[in-house]
This record gives C-alpha cells, sequence and structure tokens, in this order.
C-alpha cells in the first residue's frame, strides 16, 4: 500500500461515522417500508441501501423524512395515495417526534407499539381508513401536543387517556376524534340510543312471530285432540 491509499484509508474511517447506522432506524424502516404500497412512487428512494444509514447529522437521504442527531426525527408522509398498515416496527423509530400519515388510503389497526415512542409530539393519521380501537397506550405520550384520528373507520371508547387527560398534558378536543362512526365517549357523545328503537322492532317481530307460532301449535293441538274424541266417540258408537 503506497502511502496515497494509507491517506484514503484514513479519510473513509474518518468519514464512516458520519454517516450514522443505526439498527433500530434501519429495522423500522425496514418494516414500514414492506408494508406500505406506493403507487405514485413518491418514495422512489426508499432503498435497502438507504436504510443502513438514512441520515448524515441532520440531513436526511429519504425523501418525507428529516433527522436529527442521526436519527429518523419526522416522517411526513401526507396525501401520497399511500396503501397498507402501519407495522408495529415503526416502534423501533425511537427518536421519532412527529408522525403524519394524513390523507392516504391507509387501513388496519393503530398499533399499541406507537405508545412507546417517548419523543412523539406529533401524530396525526387523519383521513385514513384505520380501524379497531383507538389504543389506550397512545395516553403514555407525554409529549404528545397534536393528535388527529379523524375521518377513518374507527370505533369504541375514546380512552379516557387521550380523551380525558388531566396535569401539564395537552387536552384534545372532539376534531380529533370526529368522522369516526364507531367512536364514543368524552369528547364525542356517548354511545347513538337511536340503535335500540331498531333492536326493539326485531325484538317485537321475533315476539310476535313467536306467539302466533304458539297459537297455531295450540289450535292444531286442540282441533287433533277434537277429532281425536270425535273418532273415539264414532267407534263406542
Ligand atoms: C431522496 O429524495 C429526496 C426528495 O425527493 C431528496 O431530498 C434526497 O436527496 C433523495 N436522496 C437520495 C439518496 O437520492
Ligand atoms: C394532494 O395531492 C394531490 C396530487 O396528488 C394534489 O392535487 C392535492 O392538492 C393535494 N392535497 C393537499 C391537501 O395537499
Ligand atoms: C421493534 O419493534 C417491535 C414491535 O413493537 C418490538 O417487538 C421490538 O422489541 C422492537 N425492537 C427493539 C430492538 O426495540
Ligand atoms: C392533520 O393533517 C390534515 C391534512 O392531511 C390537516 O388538515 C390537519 O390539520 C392535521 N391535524 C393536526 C392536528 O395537525
Ligand atoms: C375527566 O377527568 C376528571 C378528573 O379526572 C373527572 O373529574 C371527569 O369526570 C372526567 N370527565 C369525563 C367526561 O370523563
Ligand atoms: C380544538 O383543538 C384545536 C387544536 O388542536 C383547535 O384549533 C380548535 O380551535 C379546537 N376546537 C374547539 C371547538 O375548541
Amino acid at each position: 500500500m503506497g502511502s496515497r491509499d494509507h491517506l484514503f484509508a484514513a479519510a473513509a474511517l474518518l468519514l464512516l461515522p458520519l454517516f450514522s447506522s443505526n439498527p433500530d432506524d434501519e429495522r423500522c424502516l425496514t418494516h414500514l417500508s414492506q408494508s406500505l404500497s406506493d403507487p405514485l412512487k413518491s418514495l422512489h428512494n426508499w432503498s435497502a441501501t438507504t436504510f443502513t444509514s438514512p441520515c448524515d447529522g441532520s440531513t436526511s437521504f429519504l425523501s418525507g423524512a428529516t433527522c436529527n442527531n442521526g436519527r429518523i426525527s419526522n416522517l411526513f408522509l401526507s396525501n401520497l395515495s399511500l396503501t397498507g398498515s402501519i407495522p408495529p416496527h415503526l416502534s423501533n423509530c425511537t427518536a421519532l417526534q412527529s408522525l403524519d400519515l394524513s390523507s392516504n388510503a391507509l387501513s388496519g389497526p393503530i398499533p399499541p407499539d406507537l405508545g412507546s415512542l417517548l419523543y412523539l409530539a406529533a401524530l396525526n393519521l387523519s383521513s385514513n381508513a384505520f380501524s379497531g380501537p383507538i389504543p389506550a397506550q397512545l395516553g403514555l405520550l407525554v409529549r404528545l401536543s397534536a393528535f388527529d384520528v379523524s375521518g377513518n373507520r374507527l370505533s369504541g371508547p375514546v380512552p379516557a387517556s387521550l380523551g380525558n387527560r388531566t396535569g401539564n398534558l395537552a387536552r384534545f378536543n372532539a376534531s380529533s376524534f370526529d368522522g369516526n362512526k364507531g367512536l364514543y365517549g368524552y369528547p364525542l357523545p356517548l354511545p347513538n340510543k337511536s340503535g335500540f328503537p331498531g333492536l326493539a322492532i326485531v325484538g317485537i317481530g321475533l315476539g310476535s312471530g313467536l306467539v302466533s307460532l304458539m297459537l297455531s301449535f295450540i289450535v292444531v293441538c286442540v282441533w287433533l285432540r277434537v277429532t281425536e274424541q270425535r273418532s273415539e266417540n264414532d267407534e263406542e258408537r
């Protein structure tokens, strides 16, 4: 090796740590890109080789991602016609401060694992097709100050850990939860009682059906008994 080669080797060693690789971010991005389908090819430069070192300090090599101290800190993937779902491994992006997947066509559940993203301050999943409950674990996110799951297909009660936060935690009003037919509880109204008349009508229908069935059964029994007695009488004669 000549001295020039030594120089190159030294330079390469010096440069290496700048292109920080992080196994957690790599796992997170790998799973995320596998779970998303990207028909408009907006994430054209999301490749496995980039996932090994997606950041150089605060420079990001991935469209839609920003970096801080060599870690993925924000994912802004709004309005890209994305389909697919959120992988639980998104929680491996442990330095994530904001996640915006709004206005896509994403579906499936919201993984409870997101409750372990300690630095998450903004979560926007609005205008998608997410279903299932809102995980109560999201209430563990003490830094969360912007939260939006409006316009999805979520159902069940709004967890008190999110709907009715206390102390220094940011509070969220109904606009964070609106537009999910199956969702109820503070700050949304309580379960819709209008379901009951419908049930009652079905009940009345079933009940009256049963009553008429029993009535016709009794009529048939009585008729059988009467004819039986008649034929007995006939035989006695
Ligand atoms: C990926 O795309 C983004 C924006 O489209 C750009 O800023 C970034 O430099 C690209 N990265 C590479 C490695 O091509
Ligand atoms: C969403 O993207 C489409 C193009 O794909 C654009 O026409 C539209 O204005 C965007 N909407 C918002 C709210 O940015
Ligand atoms: C990555 O995320 C998955 C799913 O939440 C979790 O089971 C796993 O422990 C995480 N890995 C690390 C190294 O934190
Ligand atoms: C979430 O994103 C939508 C656009 O997709 C925006 O209109 C809305 O204000 C955002 N919500 C919050 C809480 O920032
Ligand atoms: C919200 O929390 C406060 C304090 O914990 C409690 O007094 C109140 O009843 C709760 N409101 C609702 C609608 O759950
Ligand atoms: C609900 O909260 C949002 C901020 O998250 C705010 O912009 C909006 O004015 C609030 N709406 C009401 C009715 O308080």
